[in-house]
Parts: C-alpha cells; structure tokens; sequence
C-alpha cells in the first residue's frame, strides 16, 4: 500500500509525521502521492483559525479522490484532529478517521483496522504510550534532523490552544534521546534541532514554575548531545523567556556545537498585553535577559514570535512592541495577526483590533524587520565565516549554500571539495539586501 502524509502547522508536526512516516514504512507501506496512495494523511494545525480552514478545505476537495478508488483511506490527525474529533467525521463524510495528538502510535493498527471491516473511527484520549513510541526517522535522512525531546505545554498563554490540543508538557528520558541522536549521526546527519513547545523546561516534570538559578536539566542534556562525536551542531527551539537561566546560557557558551542563534518569543512590548497574556515576565525583564545573553556570547542572534492585534492592543501597546523590537535587533522575526481560539481563555475576550489595524501592523513590523536585515547583512560584508554546506542554492543552481551557526544564509561557487553537511570557511565579499555572498575559502 502507498501513503501519503500531508502536514500543517509547526515543526513538532512535521517531526510527527516523519516518524508517522517511518511507522507505516515499518509496517511495510511504501510512500507514494496524493492521486496514488491507498492512504492520505493530513497532520493538521489549530493554532490560527486559517490553519485548520486551509485543511479542512483541501481535505473537502479530495472527495472526488474516493470515487475513483473506493479502497483509499482517509485520516486527520494532529491538532485539528484532537480539538474536533467526532465534529470532523460528521462535517466530512469521506473521512475514515480522526487520530489525535496523544494517540499518534495508534496509526498502522488503526489503519488495518479499518481495511479490514471500513468502519470509521475516532481516537481522542491521550496515552503516555505516545511519548517514546514516536522516535522513527526517514531511513535515509539529508545532513539536518530533528528530535521531539518533549511533548505539550503548561504555559497556558491566553491566546494560545496548544496546551488543549497537545495536553500536558511530558518529558523523554534522556537516555532515549541520545540513542535517537546517536542513530541520526550514524545515517550521517551532521545537525540535530531539538523540539518543545518550550524546550528549556525539559526534565522539569511538568513543574510549572520556570527552574531556579544554576538548575537545568535542559542544559545538561545539550552537554551531553555535545559530546557525540560526528554531529556537527545542535540547535533547540523555542525557549520560553524565563527558562532561560544561568545555567542555560552557560552551556549555550561552553557548548562548542551548540549554534549561536536563539528563538525567543516576545509576542508583545506592552507589559498590560503580556499580562493579559497570561505571559510570565516584563519587556524589562525580556530586554534583560537578550543582555544577559549577548554579554555572554557577543554574537549572537536572535529570532521572534510576535502577536499584533491581541484583544484591546492600543496604538501605544503595539507601538512598545516595535520598539523593543528595534532595542533587541532580531535577525528575524515571525508576525501574526491574533485569530481568537474558541476553548483559549483569551476568546471570551472581544476581538477589538479591526482586520485592517491588524494587517497594518503586520506591515509595519516587517518593514521594520526587512530595513534591520538589510543593515545587519551590511555589516558582516568582508568577515570571514563558518557554514554548514546545505547545498546547491535554491534560486541558482551554479551556487551552493551554507548556513552560520547564527543562522545566515550565505552563498558561493563551489569548489571540488565541496559536500553537504561539512563545514567549510566563507569570506563574504557581496551583500544585497536579503542576501550574503561569499568566497570559499581552501581547506
Ligand atoms: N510553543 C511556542 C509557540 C507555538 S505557536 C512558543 O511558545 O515558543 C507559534 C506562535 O504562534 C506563537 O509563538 C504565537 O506567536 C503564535 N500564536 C499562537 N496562538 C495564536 C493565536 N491565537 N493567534 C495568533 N497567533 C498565535
Ligand atoms: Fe502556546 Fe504559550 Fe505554550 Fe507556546 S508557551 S505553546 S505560546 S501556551
Ligand atoms: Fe504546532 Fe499548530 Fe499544533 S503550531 S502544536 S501544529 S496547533
């Protein structure tokens, strides 16, 4: 039988589906596409409303899919699938199932099922089960993997519906991550990202206090991933602001393969929006925190999540957010526009910006973002820089491209010895307003 895995959503889903992927490949199914797979999964997101209506209409669409082979099977799981269950079998009659988030390893014996007797079926309760039954990868990985080292969220930000749909944040034994880790270096992957919805509170048994200073279970594991030999770099996201300790930052400094660009969502400057929030810290203390970062490691960058529009986001609330995006000088930054999530505590709120605000904003912060890019870039022309090769540019197929450990794009000519996945030194001698180009340098 051919599969086909569609995913939505953020990289937690996209780890899930490969390791979904490597279940059904296991239980012998074969990857095929959408017009020839026997089965078509669609891994979905809640996170904004146009998430799930994106899904929800492709997954419309493939009706006609089913007339012209009566044996396919179709299944939704990930986060849609868990906020609706039962609602989305009903809205959509050509559905075989609906799998949710804490019942994922329940797939290949699900879909037997259901070719055998072609009942449809939902499975929404959570199983502890889910947590180490999802660590299979692509049996032939490229140079960069990644590995879900815990699963769920205890932050309960007002906006957001992770922790409904992903349930409590659980931890992975250490041991089981390394191993993971161990057997992607030995198929040759040279760099692992490590996933959570807030990584830094890994191995703090769901406590839903930030750990104290010189406490990090998180940072002792990054050590410990920093001693596998062959692996090249290690990168994490995100980190919620106020697990990032003492501790933390010292292993981010120690740490020779741990790469030096940190994913910190901000999603406002407005201290009374952060409170409404339910976000535990001030733009003082988030500014403090980039400070006591950068004095430990000067070059390091940084990347956002940023909200505009949250309920009752005054022209002052937003224009605090630009600023200490400005102060804080993120290499990058992703924007949304607040969509109220029924079942999020913020939803009872009423969704005050106009769209047209919202969008406004939107604009501006990445004006902001594109013009700080380009100065950023600016800089950095006739330094000399370590990459990551990645590969032939997307965009020209005479270049290749390597990425920094602070995460910059560069691109050269290749020489002879170029390969993907080793590290090589690159002299920037161009630079255009979204790029960087360079000179390789010999070996
Ligand atoms: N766990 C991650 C975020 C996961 S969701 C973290 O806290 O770092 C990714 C981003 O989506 C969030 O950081 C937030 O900026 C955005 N987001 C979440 N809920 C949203 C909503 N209801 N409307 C708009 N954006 C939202
Ligand atoms: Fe959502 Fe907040 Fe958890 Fe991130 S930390 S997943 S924004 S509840
Ligand atoms: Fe990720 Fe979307 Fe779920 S952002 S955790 S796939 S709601």
């Amino acid at each position: 039988m051919k599969y086909f895995i569609r995913t939505y959503g953020c990289q937690m889903n996209e780890r899930d589906s490969e390791a979904l992927g490597a279940a059904l490949e296991k239980a012998g199914f074969i990857p095929g596409t959408e017009e020839d797979s026997d089965l078509l999964l669609f891994n979905t997101c809640s996170v904004r409303d146009a998430a799930e209506r994106k899904a929800k209409g492709k997954i419309g669409y493939i009706r006609k899919l089913k007339q012209k082979n009566p044996n396919l099977i179709i299944g939704v799981t990930g986060c849609m699938a868990q906020r609706l269950g039962e609602e989305l079998l009903q809205e959509l009659p050509h559905l075989d199932f609906v799998l949710g988030t804490g019942q994922m390893q329940r797939l290949v014996p699900l879909v037997q099922e259901i070719a055998a007797d072609r009942k449809r079926r939902v499975e929404t309760e959570p199983s502890a089960e889910v947590l180490e039954s999802m660590g299979g990868h692509d049996s032939n990985p490229s140079w960069h993997g990644q590995i879900a080292i815990t699963r769920g969220c205890n932050r309960f930000c007002s906006y957001c519906i992770v922790p409904y749909v992903r349930g409590r944040e659980i931890s992975r034994t250490k041991d089981s991550i390394i191993a993971e880790a161990k057997e992607l270096v030995a198929k040759g992957v040279k760099e692992i990202m490590l996933l959570g919805q807030n990584v830094a509170a890994y191995g703090l048994n769901g406590d839903t206090r930030p750990p104290a200073d010189g406490h990090s279970p998180f940072a002792e594991l990054l050590e410990e991933m920093n001693e596998i030999p062959g692996l090249l770099r290690i990168r994490f996201t995100s980190p919620y602001v106020s697990y990032f300790n003492d501790r933390l930052i010292a292993a981010l400094k120690n740490c020779s393969k741990v790469c030096h660009n940190v994913h910190l969502p901000l999603q406002s400057g407005s201290d009374r929006i952060l409170k409404a929030m339910n976000r535990q810290y001030t733009a003082e203390s988030y500014l403090a925190k980039v400070a006591e970062i950068r004095a430990a490691i000067p070059e390091v960058t940084f990347s956002t999540d940023v909200i505009v529009g949250f309920p009752g986001e005054e022209e002052s609330d937003f224009l605090m957010t630009r600023e200490i995006m400005n102060k804080v000088g993120f290499e990058q930054a992703f924007v949304f526009k607040y969509s109220p999530r029924p079942g999020a505590k913020s939803a009872l709120l009423a969704d005050s910006v106009p769209d047209p605000v919202k969008e406004e904003r939107n604009q501006i912060l990445l004006d902001d973002l594109k013009e700080r890019i380009g100065r950023k870039l600016a800089s950095l022309k006739g330094e000399t820089v370590e990459v990551l090769l990645e590969g032939v540019s997307a965009r020209n197929a005479a270049r290749w491209s390597g990425r920094t450990s602070t995460s910059f794009v560069v691109h050269f000519e290749p020489d002879e010895k170029c390969a993907v996945g080793t590290l090589r030194k690159v002299q920037i001698t161009q630079v255009n307003a979204v790029s960087l180009f360079g000179k390789l340098l010999a070996e």
